[in-house]
């Protein structure tokens, strides 16, 4: 009886952090002397109806309708207008020197007439795509394609900072984000969260400052287990270190989520 007790609970403190409980058909009632949650389970349409009948009398209870677990990441400031990407083109360019090159290599080059030349090689041009507030744009195209730039820009775009680097500017015109844009982006090998020795849930948690929100953004992620909030970043599996990427992205509660290469580690359930 006792360790019933206990399990039930363990499972009513669990409940304040996922929703699962309430999905699968359990009430909040009340809170005990001590403040721990009290769910109930109807086993009976009786049941049923007399709980239904105290949530609907009770003053407290009128207030939390039998859900105890609230979601308090809450709403993003949604981006006050579109993403406007329009005639955008990128060059790259790279200098080839030859002299820096091994005697016999260069010879060749040489040999070709190469001695120091300009490449410039068109990635972008003339690109339109508008992108509007809430949408989840996705961009597919052949390896070398692209891809990466065009999401350099727009990064470049919402972080001005980045664009002293030509990698993070367009050749021609701009990419205009509002005002507002509050970006967290991802460049696999370019530019990541780091993690240290802090546990997942650490990890999370010094960015938002509130243990609810932070179990809840490892939840969104599909973290939602006790073994994965206290691992450490690397005793997670490559996909598992990929969900907790973007658990650190969300972390920041950013309006606008750039990430390159998204569900390339993961098998395509998950992803
Ligand atoms: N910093 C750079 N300097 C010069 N050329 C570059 C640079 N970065 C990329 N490129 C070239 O631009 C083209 C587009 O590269 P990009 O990385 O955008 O392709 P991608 O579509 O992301 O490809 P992948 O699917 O392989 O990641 C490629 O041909 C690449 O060689
Ligand atoms: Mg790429």
């Amino acid at each position: 009886m006792k360790k019933r007790k206990h399990i039930v609970e363990t499972i009513a403190m669990m409940a304040k952090y996922n929703p699962f409980f309430e999905k699968a058909g359990f009430y909040y009632m009340w809170d005990t002397g001590s403040g721990r949650p009290v769910l109930m389970y109807p086993l009976t349409d009786e049941a049923k109806k007399r709980i239904e009948s105290f949530l609907a009398k009770d003053p407290v209870a009128q207030k939390h309708g039998g859900k105890l677990y609230m979601s308090r990441y809450g709403r993003v400031n949604k981006l006050q207008g579109n993403i406007v990407i329009e005639g955008l083109t990128k060059i790259y360019t790279s200098v080839l020197d030859v002299k820096q090159m091994p005697t016999k290599l260069r010879e060749v080059l040489l040999a070709f007439g190469v001695e120091k030349r300009v490449i410039e090689k068109y990635v972008l041009r003339d690109v339109n795509i508008p992108i509007k507030p809430g949408e989840v744009v996705a961009v597919v195209g052949a390896s070398g394609a692209g891809k990466t730039t065009l999401l350099r820009m727009i990064v470049g775009a919402a972080k001005r900072e980045l664009q002293a680097d030509a990698r993070y500017r367009p050749s021609n015109r701009e990419v205009v984000v509002p005002q507002n844009t509050r970006i967290a982006y991802l460049l696999p090998g370019e530019c990541e969260p780091t993690f240290g020795s802090e546990t997942i849930l650490e990890h999370i948690y010094a960015k938002v400052g509130d243990e609810a929100i932070a179990v809840e953004i490892l939840n969104m992620v599909g973290l939602s287990d006790a073994v994965f909030y206290r691992a450490r970043f690397h005793e997670l599996s490559t996909g598992q270190r990929e969900r907790a990427k973007l658990a650190s992205l969300l972390a920041e509660k950013p309006n606008l989520l750039v990430i390159d290469e998204f569900t390339a580690h993961l098998d395509s359930l998950t992803a």
